[in-house]
């Protein structure tokens, strides 16, 4: 992250205090030095997160989630290392400093460019709209009853042909390279929306990144065609309308937000006075635009087309929605209609009617499963039951009561029977599965590692039964336990009480080392803790002495015999030590 200046940052850190940035975002109890809150990360009814402000960070004791005011801002506000720096200097009034990295700066000048190309475009197909030309892309938005404020609001527009985006934006003073690189025209200098209604794509800042275009003709293919991805738009990050969706939230307090696929869908329902809705434009939803939603509102509203619901595609997404912690509803709309054509036929009424009816994504799940047989069969009604079984295996315990009931209703079988079942796919699932799993490499947790935690820890907090002098860095074999020793000691060095938050700075891609450096501590009874260190330096000192040992040993094989003189002299040390 070289992009800051150290010396700065430091300021800027010093001036930013954890309790009252992440007082902003939940409300923050004091009891003595330390502040408490129902955990922003979990659902919970108790505070169980801590806001520690000697120490500048926060843990929850519920779902073991720590960090700094940094990793807060990137983790709970979904924000980038820089955005959440940027965020922190707004905060502290303090002037971003100019970069010295003039690949930075140079990205930053290209980006500039292609968000102020975009707004030109925009301006400029929203004004053909009042050229004769347009008379056909009116007529298209009246047939649609789509408002007059509505079309402004979306920034509606037209293209009333190729050539004359390419002539406006260069009588602006914007090279034909910026235009191609914004994806707004084609290498031959042809606007391929040309003829189209134009849909601006407004990203959560409120800049045009890329537009959708509607062809007005019933047989021309594709129906709509987007601006190709670009170094400001991202497809796979992008949700259309999030700009409105963000800037009604301050007033309407949106709790939930309504998911849907298409452009017209999020117009129709806007229109219809509904202001918390997007759409993912069709292509397949992606993790990170789940995230992206779960940034703002904790409960989405699935309104997929009718035909579209019961898809295995749609359930892959309703399943990742429900992976970033999002609560998810099902919508069922009548067959063959989409969002748009729904509000339309039935009104608001019967679209809010829709949504109360919406199901939980379990009950939604077992009852598509259902409509799937025909249970006025025995043999359907056993296919159905064993076709839930693995949706019911992966249930916590009291929702696979709740939701085996279900089954057991619609089935006629019996609780017992589907319980059976399930434990007899999840003890054939425990046999498939290799014995040890073998675990990621962060998470690889030896004695060793855990040794050097503990040890981190208690040197981070200063406990009196440290014994620096004994603390070398040859004891941390891993990268970032090398980096928060050295942390540690320079600030020991430079007579400044090390933070516990300032080690989230040095693993930022990876914090989960950090959290677990810190939560060590706490599984060791107050008063054994120091017992514990001298066990666990006495085992660290001799492994690393073990791993020197092993080291010259390995070294004598391919030594030559005068080396290896020396290298015996080495070992016989080493032995002594
Ligand atoms: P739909 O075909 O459901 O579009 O595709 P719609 O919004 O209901 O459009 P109308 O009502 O016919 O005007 C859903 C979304 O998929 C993307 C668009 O984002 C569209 O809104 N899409 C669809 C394309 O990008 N290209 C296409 O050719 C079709
Ligand atoms: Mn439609």
């Amino acid at each position: 992250m070289p992009q800051f200046p150290e010396r700065w940052l430091e300021e800027l850190k010093a001036k930013s205090d954890i309790v009252s940035i992440l007082g902003k975002f939940m409300y923050l109890q004091r009891k003595g030095n330390k502040y408490w809150a129902c955990c922003p990360f979990h659902n919970e009814k108790t505070a169980s997160f801590v806001v520690n402000a000697d120490d500048q960070y926060y843990h929850c004791f519920g779902c073991h989630k720590s960090g700094n005011v940094i990793t807060f801002l990137m983790e709970h506000e979904r924000m980038t290392y820089p955005e959440a720096v940027e965020y922190l200097a707004k905060e502290a009034r303090m002037e971003i400093p100019e970069s010295d990295d003039p690949e930075f700066t140079a990205r930053k000048v290209k980006l500039d460019k292609l968000v102020a190309v975009n707004r030109a475009a925009a301006k400029y197909y929203y004004s053909n709209l009042s050229c004769p030309e347009a008379q056909s892309a009116i007529a298209y938005m009246d047939k649609r009853n789509l408002r007059n404020d509505i079309r402004v609001s979306f920034g509606l527009g037209y293209s009333i042909d190729g050539d004359g985006l390419i002539k406006t934006l260069t009588a602006q003073g914007f090279a034909k390279e910026t235009m191609i690189s914004a994806g707004l025209v084609n290498e031959d200098g042809y606007d391929p929306l040309a003829k189209r209604l134009i849909i601006p794509i407004i990203n959560a800042k409120g800049q045009v990144v890329g537009f959708g275009g509607r062809t007005l003709q019933k047989d021309v293919k594709p129906k709509y065609r987007n601006t190709k991805g670009t170094p400001i738009f991202d497809k796979r990050k992008n949700l259309y309308n999030i700009n409105l969706f963000k800037r009604t939230q301050a007033d309407e307090k949106h709790s939930s937000v309504i998911l849907t696929e298409g452009y017209m869908d999020v117009i129709s329902l806007y229109q219809s006075g509904l202001h918390n809705v997007v759409a993912s434009m069709g292509t397949s939803l992606t993790i990170e635009q789940c995230n992206e939603l779960r940034k703002y509102v904790p409960r989405v509203y699935v309104c997929y087309d009718g035909d579209a619901a019961g898809q295995m595609a749609t359930w892959r997404s309703l399943d990742m929605l429900s992976s970033v912690g999002l609560e998810v509803k099902v919508m069922s709309l009548p067959d063959g209609m989409d969002p748009d054509d729904t509000v339309n036929k039935l009104g608001i009424e019967g679209f809010n009617k829709l949504m109360a009816e919406a199901l939980p994504l379990t009950e939604f799940k077992i009852r598509s499963l259902a409509s799937r047989q025909d249970r006025s069969t025995l043999d359907g009604r056993e296919k159905f039951a064993l076709s839930t079984v693995k949706v019911l295996a992966e249930l916590e315990p009291i929702s696979r009561d709740v939701y085996v009931k279900l089954v057991s209703e619609l089935s006629g079988l019996s609780t017992d029977s589907i319980l059976s079942s399930i434990d007899k796919f999840l003890s054939g699932e425990a046999l498939e599965k290799p014995a040890v799993v073998k675990p990621k490499q962060t998470e690889v947790s030896s004695i060793n590692l855990q040794m050097c935690r503990f040890v981190l820890a208690s040197m981070v907090e200063l406990k009196d039964y440290v014994t620096l002098s004994d603390l070398k860095e040859e004891l941390f074999e891993n990268e970032v336990h090398k980096a928060v020793y050295k942390y540690i000691i320079d600030r020991i060095e430079a007579k400044i009480r090390p933070k516990k938050g300032d080690l989230y700075d040095l693993a930022l891609e990876d914090k989960s080392e950090i959290d677990a450096i810190i939560a060590s501590l706490d599984a060791v009874p107050f008063d054994k803790q120091g017992e514990h260190f001298a066990q666990y330096m006495k085992k660290l000192t001799q492994s690393a002495k073990q791993a020197e040992i092993d080291k010259v040993l390995e070294e004598i094989k391919t030594a030559t015999p005068e080396q290896q003189v020396i290298l015996k002299q080495q070992l016989l040390k080493l032995l002594n030590k």
